[in-house]
């Protein structure tokens, strides 16, 4: 449930901040978009939304730097801001782009069925006569390493239909293609043997015929609970970018003062791999896992280089220096941060890093992670940050 703020008594905001309950008890997001698809180390939407609301205001530009599956640029769009997500990772682009479409609910869901209508009518094609359609599986994809034949196959009509369609319904039916990925695999013990490209055991059949249509159907489930949340029309919606490329480098392109506020959460220090974690959606679309791989900061594969730490530390730096030049005088930089007590102690490191830089730090609250998400090596609580740069001298 989202929790309400109290009427606002509060003359300083960080107050209001302070006297909130953060530990969000299950840690279940509000957002129905958050579960539709698998990103290891998303927020809970309450989160960046009660942030957002008390340090920002209607019409305001919102900056996420590591935007991973969305939550922030979402909850931003939703109260009414503007809103720039950045990240390295591809997939990050694709799902924060079909869940923010400024269209009304109603009319998404009859372009989805349209697709869906016409998706079952292609299956029934190709199961009748598999010369019908010529099927395309990109070579990147390992098929038969990761899928049972014939949900291959389905998942090969997919993908060769969703290749005809163009626009929001091309990038809706991504998402979807890809968010069922990970169910259609044969690999159902963790999903950090997808991450480490190890061979399923055995090969299971999963209907992706079915897992596709659930997928949609759950997409415009949230777009309906979307505009039940607005106050006015989906049309209303301010306009919202998102960015694939290294944060200090997209950054550097933009202008000083750009953004009223900023909400992240970075990697945490070599405790996920978000580039593999996506690698079957990878594999479809036909990006080089690689060259995205050594772009990611923190990365849990890069945890045993000789200078691990000092490039973590030096990445974060890197980001932090752009984004105190693109934030207003007087803005605030909150920053959701974890450490793995299996790892080097980050937190006093970044607090330091980030004051040197011209962002002191304001305001730090330690919230607990529920034991559902604590299971990512070892951590048990995460810090709430908030800094502030140097507003404007009155004279
Ligand atoms: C903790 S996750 C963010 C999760 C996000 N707040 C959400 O709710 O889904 C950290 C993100 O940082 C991204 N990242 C890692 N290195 C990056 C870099 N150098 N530039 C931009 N993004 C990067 C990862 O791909 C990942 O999506």
């Amino acid at each position: 449930m989202e929790k309400m703020l109290q009427p606002n008594h509060y003359s300083d905001p960080l107050e209001r901040l302070r006297d909130m309950d953060w530990d969000y008890e299950g840690d279940q997001s509000a957002s129905q978009f958050s579960a539709l698809h698998f990103y290891p180390g998303r927020l809970i939407s309450q989160i960046p939304a009660a942030l957002i609301g008390t340090l920002s205001s209607p019409g305001d530009s919102v900056l996420d730097p590591y935007c991973g599956s969305g939550t922030t640029i979402l909850e931003a769009q939703r109260l009414g801001r503007l809103a720039l997500g950045i990240d390295i990772n591809p997939i990050s682009t694709l799902i924060g782009r079909a869940k923010t479409f400024a269209v009304k609910a109603s009319r998404i869901q009859v372009i989805m069925t349209e697709h869906l209508r016409r998706i079952l009518d292609e299956r029934l094609a190709t199961s009748l006569n598999n010369e019908s359609l010529k099927l395309v599986v990109p070579p990147t994809v390992q098929g038969s390493k990761w899928y049972h034949p014939a949900t291959l196959f389905e998942l090969s009509v997919l993908w060769t239909y969703i290749q005809s369609c163009s626009g929001v319904s091309r990038i809706m039916m991504e998402f979807c293609f890809s968010s069922i990925l990970m169910s259609a695999c044969s690999e159902t013990r963790h999903w950090g043997y997808i991450c480490d490209n190890t061979r399923p055991l055995d090969k299971s059949y999963a209907n992706a015929f079915s897992l596709f249509e659930e997928a949609v159907r759950a997409l415009c489930v949230a777009y309906v609970e979307r505009d039940r949340r607005l106050n006015k029309g989906p049309q209303s919606l301010p306009s919202i970018k998102f960015e694939c490329n290294d944060s200090a480098v997209a950054l550097s392109q933009h202008q000083n003062n750009e953004f009223a506020l900023v909400v992240c959460s970075p990697p945490y220090f070599g405790v996920v791999d978000y580039v593999k974690a996506q690698r079957l959606t990878m594999e479809w679309f036909g990006l080089d896992i690689q060259i995205y791989r050594t772009m990611e900061t923190g990365a849990r594969s890069k945890r045993t280089r000789l200078k691990a730490f000092e490039e973590y530390i030096s990445d974060i730096k890197a980001v932090f220096v752009q984004v105190e030049r693109v934030l207003q005088p007087g803005g605030y930089c909150c920053m959701i941060l974890g450490q793995s007590s299996k790892r080097r102690e980050t937190i006093p490191q970044l607090i330091e890093a980030l004051n040197d830089i011209g962002l002191p730090l304001s305001m730090q609250i330690v919230r607990d992670v529920a034991i559902r998400r604590s299971q990512r090596p070892h951590i048990n609580d995460e810090s709430l940050l908030i800094f502030r740069k140097q507003p404007l001298s009155a004279n």
